[in-house]
């Protein structure tokens, strides 16, 4: 099991989306940062240094619209709703290491020196804008990217209505790049990932890329570019910067900066083109090392139905947590959807999964071996034994289990480590069967308290893997189990747990839910 956390003591630098402060947070936002941080919690499971980053996105003329139609400054309105975004994040169990906000100093200090470095390096020049705006995506459209829907031009791609603009504009010299991220997308395969994300946004740089128009005259909330402050910087390259502001930037000595380049920006999948062709052209143009990966998670309906503002149906993760409890949405998330694709939250679903996987076949198999282990053994873990065939059947694949988890939350293919692991709680609960230590104890003592032994050891390997999705729940189980706070690391599932360990008597670690119509 050691080849697996042989990298131990790496530095991983992970993020999610910085969120734009226009409305509550809601279920789409909390799935991104769900998946954000199993990633996170499992590379420290792992024993890797890592740094999670998260935060807002405060900026632009949606926000700002946003704060003039709630009638108060964009600083008093992004103060309070960012507020509500760390909250939110705290509450659903994200283990963020830093939250940056988009209106901070340092953040200023680091969108400046970018502009700065680009323009030394010759990569900006100013123009003048005239063309196509969403508001709503805050991106520019070419011609052959919008169309008339029920009278009105919208974005084909959003839907976003787009308006016609025109003003003096500073522009980035994207259109030098075109060769030059074609050929880093093909050095690095796993730069962009899922497929599908790959296969678009090469295809939409090999039609050939214009420059970028980085600056707007026409509001205010923003960094202002330095020298000549009329113009305040395009808000997708002030959130873009927020990853190097939060590693230090410009600072390149800061401790921080040692994380730089990110191994990976989990994002959603219509804010790829963003981060997979404007980013690491922005930054090779400084002359800094582009991210390592980008993962585009698909999107999240509700019932069938598309999320959106005028449905009012933009769920509340509290309220979800509150229902059905918090690790059991987290595990819903991430076991339903293959972490990619587009899919859809429903209670029914949830209901389902939460009431068979997790109370029947994890939660069962907990209560049946530890209830078992206090009747029959005095609650104290039975001795270690040589393991018989019969162990190995069970033992093998728990050992290998690890190493495969690792392997699929490292391609975020979450869903896939989720069925590894559940391969396993099938399979522990067919071997109880199969073994019947109950029966054992009148005929083969010793033999019932070796089974019961195998099978606390498959229960301690699947509580500690299972802890980057379920922190709360798993932390109870390994109480049960008897292991400690400092033996939780995948480490140390080579280290077995002393032979008579005092174990508490057994509580139930799911409730099933009552399906209401
Ligand atoms: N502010 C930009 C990101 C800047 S990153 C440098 C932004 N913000 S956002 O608030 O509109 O969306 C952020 C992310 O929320 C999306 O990329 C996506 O990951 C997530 N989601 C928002 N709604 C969602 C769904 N309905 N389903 C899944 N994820 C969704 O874009």
């Amino acid at each position: 099991m050691s080849e697996a956390w042989a990298d131990s003591g790496k530095r991983f630098f992970l993020t999610t989306p910085i969120y734009y402060l226009n409305g509550q947070p809601h279920i789409g936002h909390a799935y991104t940062s769900i998946a954000a941080d199993v990633l996170a919690r499992w590379k420290r499971l792992a024993g890797h240094k890592v740094f999670f980053l998260t935060g807002t996105d405060e900026h632009g003329q949606k926000v700002a619209q946003a704060a003039a139609a709630a009638g108060v400054s964009p600083q008093e309105f992004t103060d309070n709703l960012a507020a509500d975004f760390r909250g939110m994040a705290e509450k659903i169990g994200i283990s963020f290491d830093d939250f940056i906000r988009t209106t901070e100093g340092r953040h200023k200090a680091a969108c400046q020196a970018l502009w700065q470095r680009l323009a030394d390096a010759g990569q900006i020049y100013l123009g003048h804008y005239e063309g196509w705006y969403a508001v709503r995506d805050e991106a520019f459209y070419g011609e052959d990217e919008i169309e008339e829907r029920d009278g009105k031009k919208v974005a084909i791609a959003s839907g976003a209505p787009v308006e016609w603009t025109r003003e003096p504009s500073y522009f980035f010299r994207l259109s030098d790049w075109t060769d030059r991220l074609l050929a880093f997308y093909e050095a690095n395969p796993d730069f962009m990932a899922p497929a599908s994300t790959r296969r678009e946004v090469t295809s939409f740089v090999k039609a050939g890329l214009q420059d970028l128009s980085i600056s707007r005259t026409s509001f205010t909330w923003g960094v202002p570019v330095p020298g000549d402050p009329a113009h305040v910087m395009y808000v997708w390259l002030d959130a873009l910067t927020n990853y190097i502001t939060a590693a230090g930037y410009p600072d390149t000595s800061s401790p921080n900066w040692d994380f730089w380049p990110a191994n990976v920006h989990i994002v959603g999948k219509e804010i790829t083109r963003f981060h997979c062709v404007y980013w690491p052209a922005f930054l090779m143009a400084a002359g800094l090392e582009p991210p390592q990966r980008v993962f585009a998670n698909g999107w999240l309906t509700i019932e069938g139905q598309k999320m959106s503002k005028s449905l009012g149906n933009g769920l509340d993760p509290l309220v979800l947590a509150e229902e059905f409890g918090l690790d059991p949405l987290r595990y819903y998330l991430l076991r339903e959807v293959p972490f990619g694709n587009d899919g859809d939250f429903s209670r029914r679903a949830v209901i389902g999964r939460l009431n068979s996987e997790l109370a029947n076949d994890l939660g069962n198999l907990a209560n049946r071996v530890l209830s078992l282990i206090a009747k029959n053994c005095e609650g104290r873990l039975p001795a270690l034994t040589e393991p018989t065939e019969a162990d190995r059947a069970l033992l093998g694949p728990v050992e290998a289990l690890p190493a495969l988890v690792d392997d699929a939350i490292s391609r975020q293919a979450f869903g896939e480590a989720l069925e590894r692991i559940w391969t396993v709680v099938r399979l522990g609960n067919s071997w109880i069967d199969g073994q019947k230590p109950w029966a054992l104890r009148k005929t083969d003592a010793d033999r019932m308290a070796a089974v019961l032994r195998s099978l606390h050891t498959a229960l301690r390997t699947l509580a500690t893997v299972l802890q980057p999705f379920m922190p709360e729940t798993m932390a109870a189980m390994l109480d049960q189990l008897g292991v400690g706070q400092g033996a939780r690391a995948l480490s140390d599932l080579a280290t077995p747990l002393a032979d008579g360990t005092e174990l508490s008597a057994p509580v139930p670690l799911f409730r099933k839910i009552e399906e209401t119509a």
